[in-house]
């Protein structure tokens, strides 16, 4: 039923349930057509393995959802990879560039792992290695030096009591329900650089309310955060940004509409999708099993020794995203980043933010395919050379801490995608492989696994197709 207030404010429960149902529909009609196209394949090496030749007459091998943990694999093999599990459980919960479908690491992890051992994700991102070392009983570290990045993976991995879930969301809505922007004041609403371009002053007003009504939940940290980051996770769409690009930008020709009462009925439309998905996510979560994500460290400085049986990550790609402002306008509401950008950014593997005294020489990391592109860039752009062989040493650095951190025989497995920059074809992978060798790392296996979709648009001469899948071994 309507009250006055909703009338005012124009937001219909029922519309958004509604709404919420069909999505939930398509999700579930769309797995069930994808199960019964996999039936279809009948000369298979396994269920829902098939090889199939792309449009260059290479071949391929297809998976369609889990990867078989005992798949045979050659050096130099390419691999689809169909996920059906990108959003299941808590992965869905937030956006993240460049996250890992979550059958990679339960593959990863299963294939080179036992129950009870200790997994590390260097560069954890979202947190999707440490939810699937949590789900297969192992143990896990993850580190990143965003603190977007810790929060949203905490947040993923920390099960939730159904019935005090249930009944914090029954009180937002209700909440919801009663919005009127007199009801917030100037001191709910977070002050940040060009606030009141990212944003129409109704939305401020409407997010202040939400984090307001959050903040004020009677009800454990961990609900809180949990509806914090399904707050975090309308930001974009409801600011005056493009929703589509790694940066945020406002792009004017896009001619972006953000409507009154948007940020009150996306809040509930994701708060309706993701409290079930939590509650499914607790109700399969073991118990006994820990993961942290500790603050002090970083890949380049992990501080452990002889401790894990396995690293698996996906480190940023080379001059791709821009972690920090990707995530600038939620960090803002969250109160994780206050002021500048640039001090985070300098912290980050692959940061841009460099000063120009640095590349005034051309800079060599020692690895002679790498120098001869890293010498091309430099003839075009001194500044895009020092930031690719900047990467390239980060990398080198973060090599030697996880074999330091790995345990005698212990694997690390690298994701790591090919760009370009400036033109030039930069393969990573292959650099990072000879690093790798180099620091006394030994190359067990190397294969590709073709990327099918992008949630997020990079620029069309740095567009990543195939992401290389390197595993070392101590
Ligand atoms: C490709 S993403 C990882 C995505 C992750 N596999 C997932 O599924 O969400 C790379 C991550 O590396 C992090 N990062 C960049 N520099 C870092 C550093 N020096 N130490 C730790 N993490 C870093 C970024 O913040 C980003 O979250």
């Amino acid at each position: 039923m309507q009250t006055a207030q909703s009338i005012y404010y124009p937001i219909s429960l029922d519309e958004i349930r509604a709404k919420v149902a069909r999505k939930n529909g398509r999700r579930n009609g769309l797995s069930n057509g994808k199960l019964q196209q996999m039936s279809l394949f009948n000369n298979q090496l396994l269920d829902n393995v098939k090889e199939i030749v792309n449009e260059f007459g290479e071949k391929i091998i297809r998976i369609d959802g889990d990867i078989p943990p005992n798949l045979p694999v050659k050096d130099g093999d390419r691999f689809l990879f169909i996920s059906y599990n990108q959003s299941i459980l808590t992965h869905g919960l937030h956006k993240y560039p460049a996250k890992f479908f979550p059958e990679l690491p339960r593959w990863l992890i299963k294939r080179y792992s036992e129950e009870g051992n200790l997994i590390l994700d260097p560069f954890t991102g979202s947190g999707t290695t440490n939810i699937e070392a949590l789900l297969t009983r192992r143990h896990s570290v993850g580190i990143d030096v965003d603190p977007f990045s810790r929060y949203l993976s905490k947040v993923k991995v920390t099960p939730l009591d159904e019935e005090e879930l249930q009944s914090a969301q029954k009180y937002l809505l209700k909440l919801i329900l009663n919005y009127k922007p007199s009801k917030v004041s100037e001191k709910d609403m977070p002050v940040f650089p060009y606030r009141d371009n990212w944003f129409n002053k109704e939305i401020i007003l409407e997010l202040a309310y939400l984090k307001k009504i959050i903040n004020a939940l009677d009800t454990s940290e961990d609900i809180k955060d949990f509806f914090r980051i399904c707050f975090s996770s309308i930001i974009r769409s409801v600011s005056n940004a493009d929703d589509n690009c790694t940066r945020t930008v406002i792009r004017k020709k896009l001619n972006k509409k953000v409507f009154l009462a948007d940020a009150l009925k996306k809040f509930t439309e994701v708060i309706l999708i993701s409290v079930p998905k939590m509650i499914e996510f607790s109700q399969n979560c073991p118990l006994g099993i820990s993961v942290s994500f500790p603050d002090t460290i970083d890949a380049r400085n992990i501080n452990y020794q002889g401790y894990f049986d396995l690293a698996v990550t996906s480190p940023p790609y080379a001059n791709a995203v821009d972690y920090p402002r990707t995530h600038q306008l939620e960090s803002y509401w969250l109160g994780l980043t206050i002021g500048s950008l640039t001090p985070l950014k300098k912290k980050h593997v692959g940061t841009e933010s460099v000063s120009s005294n640095e590349y005034k020489n051309l800079h060599k990391i020692g690895v002679k395919e790498a120098d001869m592109v890293l010498l091309k860039i430099f003839q075009k752009d001194p500044r895009r050379s020092y930031i690719a062989f900047k990467y390239l040493d980060d990398m080198k650095i973060n090599l030697l801490e996880v074999h330091k951190a790995l345990k005698k025989e212990g694997r690390y497995v690298v994701v790591v995608g090919n760009n370009k920059i400036r033109s030039e074809l930069f393969e990573s992978w292959k650099y990072i492989m000879e690093l790798a060798k180099d620091i006394g790392f030994k190359v067990e296996n190397y294969f590709a696994s073709e990327i099918i979709k992008h949630f997020i648009k990079v620029p069309r001469e740095e567009r990543i197709n195939t992401d290389w899948i390197l595993v070392l071994r101590k």
